[in-house]
């Protein structure tokens, strides 16, 4: 082993952070591109299921609270980006590989957006298991990420407080509000279980990712405490869980749910999902609109560097 990868071993080892300008095994960077560019393509595709409702929400109080959450998301997409590029990847090849469909975000945003209480429980489900899994990820070894992960997780318990309020008032409002919490409840509540990933038995990057410490609780660990933290704000709103195997074990203190469909799972990952294709449509289309802003930019930028040389 040569000096360059001791010395990697022992930040990993001690727990410190892997900076852009240390040596890292290849493989150790392309896991890290990997998983960073497909997190910030779940921040800026999931600004569409909920951009849906901004034309629809039902107040001005409730659209402004929407707007900033979707503003925040794009913010959140932006920093991974960043983090991404200064592991060698350019801006504009993650773009490609999001639109070739080469490269995957979180299957939860392929599902539509069918009524303002999918709104509530997006926040209070997808942005609830994403706040689990990136408090975790506070700890990962590459620094950049880390430090995103921090300024992230502040910003993502506004998300579910604004997504628990919208179904907190549609639980107790009218009958009809409540059947759509229930009903919004229904579909998202698997799909948001499956944001964690699959089985840690079946997860074919957990080994690597765990000595790396680019993962620091594995999958299932995570969606037990997604589930455990989650099934009694459920019960507070007087709203059941789509899980009639689901049981609160003494023992363990966990709640234990039947099986999930996995066989959905792979098939809305493979690209066969509700939405799908008109997610990536929207975005190539977005892209291609707003061509005239980068190209503003890099003339500005140009124009300063040039002022400044
Ligand atoms: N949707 C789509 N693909 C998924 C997936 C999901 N929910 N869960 C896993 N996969 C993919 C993985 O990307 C991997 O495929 P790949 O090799 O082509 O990348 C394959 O399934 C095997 O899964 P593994 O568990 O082995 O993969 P990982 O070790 O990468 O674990 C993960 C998956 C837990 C999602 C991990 O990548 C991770 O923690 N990513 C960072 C967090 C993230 O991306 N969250 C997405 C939601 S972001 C969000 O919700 C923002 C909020 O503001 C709304």
């Amino acid at each position: 082993m040569d000096k360059f990868e001791e010395a990697f071993n022992k930040i990993i080892e001690k727990d410190r952070k892997v900076e852009p300008r240390d040596w890292m095994p290849e493989k150790y960077r392309q896991t890290n591109i990997r998983q960073i560019s497909q997190h910030a393509h779940s921040e800026i595709i999931g600004m569409q299921p909920e951009g849906n409702w901004l034309l629809r929400a039902p107040s001005l109080r409730s659209k402004q609270v929407l707007l900033a959450k979707i503003q925040d998301e794009a913010g959140h997409g932006l920093y991974l980006y960043s983090v991404a590029e200064t592991l060698g990847i350019s801006r504009q090849e993650m773009i490609a590989q999001l639109q070739s469909g080469e490269a995957k975000y979180s299957s939860i945003f392929n599902y539509p957006t069918v009524s303002w209480a999918d709104i509530g429980a997006v926040g209070w489900l997808v942005d609830g298991a994403a706040i689990v899994n990136q408090v975790s990820l506070q700890r990962t070894s590459y620094g950049p990420y880390s430090r995103a992960m921090v300024r992230i997780c502040k910003e993502e318990s506004f998300h579910q407080r604004q997504g628990y309020e919208i179904m907190c008032s549609m639980a107790f409002g009218t009958a009809e509000q409540k059947e759509m919490a229930q009903d919004a409840l229904n579909r998202f509540w698997e799909p948001a279980l499956m944001m964690f990933g699959p089985h840690d038995s079946d997860s074919v990057h957990k080994g690597q990712s765990m000595e790396w410490k680019i993962k620091r609780e594995s999958n299932d660990h995570l969606r037990q405490r997604f589930i455990d933290r989650t099934v009694p704000q459920a019960q507070y709103l007087g709203l059941t869980i789509p899980d009639d195997q689901l049981k609160f074990n003494e023992e363990t203190q966990h709640w234990e749910t039947g099986p999930f469909n996995w066989d959905e799972f792979w098939n809305v990952v493979k690209g066969n999902g509700p939405c799908n294709q008109e997610r990536i449509d929207h975005h190539i289309a977005a892209h291609k609109d707003n061509e005239w802003v980068r190209e503003a930019a890099a003339a500005y930028a140009a124009k300063t560097e040039l002022e400044v040389a």
